[in-house]
């Protein structure tokens, strides 16, 4: 489980270690990582907590190999470290989609394939992949962000199709605004409301039991992606109408 020690990442830790899971925390900063894993202890789950940035493939591979030399094999491997960027898509700077891509896309690219020979070979387990709903009508200010989201999505989709019959459950998670620090930073009009992240991890939980192929989450964002599908026009319009985009909080 990566980007543990925060927001979605904390709540589906607590939603795997609730429903019997060893759990396996990772993310770069150890003193939330530890609060996390002690809450988790206390709650009777068996816990690795581990020091890890998703940019680094070498650091992933030995996330993977301590995780396999102390529980044996991996269950359900959650790709869900992430960093936002909020600036005007007429405004990016190529370091603003290199450090988009670099956790974004890379990150979850490099926890897949450390875990996929282990879930292969065991012809079992599930890769939750986690991008955003940005990902299905990106938001004026998300360019760099939603481009890195929408690249693991294309890589998911594709990854789902290639192993089809090998056992590997993969699933994409879309969730649209959501009650976390990442999401502090913005006010959202009601119609986006940020939904906590618990219910997202529940989503999740569901997903695997149900081997969906995708979460969207809340359902009525599918509504801006069905406009968004009939007229992209129709979908910046309500994006615009509605004020989806949200606005940065004086600071
Ligand atoms: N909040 C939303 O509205 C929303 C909506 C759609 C999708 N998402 C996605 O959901 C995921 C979780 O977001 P969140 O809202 O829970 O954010 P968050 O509360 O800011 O948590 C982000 C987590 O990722 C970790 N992380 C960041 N960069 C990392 C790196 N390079 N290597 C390892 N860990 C890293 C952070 O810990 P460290 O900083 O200590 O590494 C933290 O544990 C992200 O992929 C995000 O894009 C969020």
């Amino acid at each position: 489980m990566t980007g543990a020690s925060s927001g979605i990442g904390r709540a589906i830790a607590v939603a795997l270690a609730d429903a019997g899971h060893a759990v396996v925390l990772a993310a770069r900063g150890r003193d939330r990582l530890d609060a996390v894993a002690a809450e988790l202890r206390a709650r009777g789950a068996s816990v690795l907590a581990e020091t890890c940035d998703v940019a680094d493939p070498a650091a992933v591979e030995r996330l993977v190999a301590s995780t396999v030399a102390q529980f044996g094999r991996l269950d359900v491997v959650v790709a869900n470290a992430g960093v936002y960027l909020r600036r005007p898509a007429h405004e990016l700077q190529r370091e603003d989609f290199a450090a988009m891509l670099a956790t974004n896309f890379w990150g979850t690219v490099h926890v897949a394939q450390a875990a996929l020979p282990h879930l292969l070979a065991a012809a079992s387990g599930h890769l939750v992949l986690m991008t955003s709903f940005d990902a299905k009508k990106t938001l004026p200010h998300d360019g760099a962000y939603a481009a890195a989201k929408a690249a693991v999505a294309a890589w998911a989709a594709a990854l789902r199709q290639s192993l089809r019959g090998r056992g590997v459950h993969v699933c994409t998670v879309f969730p649209g605004r959501v009650d976390t620090p990442m999401c502090d930073p913005i006010e959202v009009p009601a119609i986006s409301a940020k939904i906590p992240p618990e219910r997202v991890a529940r989503a999740v939980l569901r997903a695997l039991r149900r081997r969906q192929a995708e979460v969207i989450v809340p359902w009525h964002c599918r509504l801006l992606a069905w406009a968004d599908t009939l007229s992209p026009r129709l979908g910046d319009w309500f994006v615009r109408v509605l004020g989806i985009d949200g606005r940065s909080r004086a600071r």
